[in-house]
């Protein structure tokens, strides 16, 4: 069978997952979002195994590849987790924000939840080349394979955990989440980061338009994601928006939302790595608030290691604005309530890059977790405000 170009690609790129089955020799390609190698060690199994004997092989690093029904496999899933969680080691909450244990409270909860995906993610499921899966009573996996995958990669061996993402960001895609602040509904794709916090959107769509808007109507969202800021500006009328951003799912997400919307006219998507060319009025930018090391793809659109984004979009902002133009930069200070990032640090960048503060404006987050008080960043993320920081050039 002749293979395409891209699909020889595939193979030859991707890391392969070997088992033994029925006394053959079988392999396929292993897919894992968050790039974690293929397991070492398979063991085939079906609806005969318990979950603690299950639980015990994952633990230590036996991954188990599922035979059988595709319900019962969600179930040891969840059987799983609930012992995963059992065992789990809980750092001690921080009682205030200012608690030194604050910071290594938030990398031991980042640990101890690296621990559980790893173990969770022992459960394994095969598709076939066009993501069709043998199991019994399984789902209709294709579109959301192919939504999340693109086409043509299976085979594959994946962990049922990151399937079910998948099928769960499908759902996501097709049903869309309400916008409030913004009056808007928004499609996000597997992966792209999802405005389900509405607080950050609120200050975009309230915060006064900078007047050099008027005689240069060009604004730029800077890693725009689901393209959520940009049509914000779109609706409050900014006659053209250049949104950027660096990730092939966010652009294909955001032009579909634009689309969507009706704005695709008045914004313009592009791939870069913060700004576009030329200069704008008013330069949005909602950087990833915690500046640490992503594990994952997925992990991305939250932590900033090295504040790599937020710096550079300082550092940049000056270059890109006309006279009179502003950039708003959102930001939550969850960093520094976690000892993080420091207040001062900020306004040293700020300052650093020539730029100075014309108006801070804050949000509260109602969010589930700032309620969840058995959360061991409880405090922190209770006393966490999101500033919308309007800047100017310092000249
Ligand atoms: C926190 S998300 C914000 C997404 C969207 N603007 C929003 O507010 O919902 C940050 C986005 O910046 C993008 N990004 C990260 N580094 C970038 C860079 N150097 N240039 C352009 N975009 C970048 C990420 O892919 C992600 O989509």
């Amino acid at each position: 069978v002749a293979l395409s170009a891209s699909r020889r690609d595939v193979l030859n790129t991707s890391p392969q997952l070997h088992w033994t089955e029925d006394g053959a020799t079988r392999s396929a390609r292993w897919q894992s979002e968050r790039g974690a190698p293929p397991p070492q060690r398979v063991r085939i199994v079906d609806d005969r195994l318990g979950a603690d004997e299950a639980y015990g092989l994952a633990c230590q690093g036996d991954a188990l590849l599922w035979r059988g029904d595709f319900q019962n496999a969600r179930q040891m899933l969840v059987a799983l987790a609930k012992r995963a969680d059992r065992r789990r080691p809980r750092p001690a909450a921080a009682k205030t924000t200012a608690d030194p244990i604050s910071a290594a409270a938030f990398h031991l909860e980042r640990q101890s939840r690296a621990q559980r995906a790893r173990t969770l993610g022992m459960l394994l499921v095969e598709l076939d080349a066009d993501y069709g899966c043998a199991l019994r009573r399984a789902p209709d996996l294709r579109v959301a394979c192919g939504e999340a995958l693109g086409a043509g990669q299976g085979p594959l061996v994946l962990s049922l955990r990151e399937l079910l993402g998948i099928i769960g960001a499908h759902e996501w895609r097709v049903r869309g989440i309400d916008v409030p602040a913004a009056g808007l509904r928004i499609h996000p794709h597997y992966g792209v980061f999802a405005p389900i916090r509405h607080e950050y959107v609120g200050l975009v769509a309230q915060a006064p338009l900078p007047a050099a808007l008027t005689t240069y109507p060009v604004a730029f969202d800077i890693g725009t994601g689901t393209g959520v800021l940009a049509a914000v500006l779109a609706r409050r009328g900014v006659a053209q928006v250049l949104a950027t951003d660096q990730d092939p799912r966010a652009l294909r997400c955001a032009r579909d939302n634009l689309e969507r919307l009706g704005l695709a006219q008045q914004v313009t998507v592009q791939q870069a790595d913060l700004f576009p060319a030329g200069k704008a009025a008013l330069i949005v930018c909602n950087p990833p608030w915690l500046p640490a090391r992503a594990s994952s793809p997925l992990e991305r659109a939250v932590y900033d290691p090295d504040s790599a984004m937020l710096l550079g979009f300082l550092r940049g902002l000056g270059a890109h604005l006309v006279p009179g133009g502003e950039g708003w930069l959102i930001l939550s200070d969850l960093a520094e309530h976690l000892g993080l990032r420091t207040r001062d640090a900020l306004l040293g960048a700020v300052e650093a890059a020539g730029l100075r503060v014309i108006e801070r404006i804050d949000a509260r987050p109602v969010h589930p977790r700032a309620a969840d008080a058995g959360d061991s960043l409880h405090a922190a993320r209770m006393a966490e405000v999101t500033s919308l920081w309007r800047l100017a050039g310092a000249g």
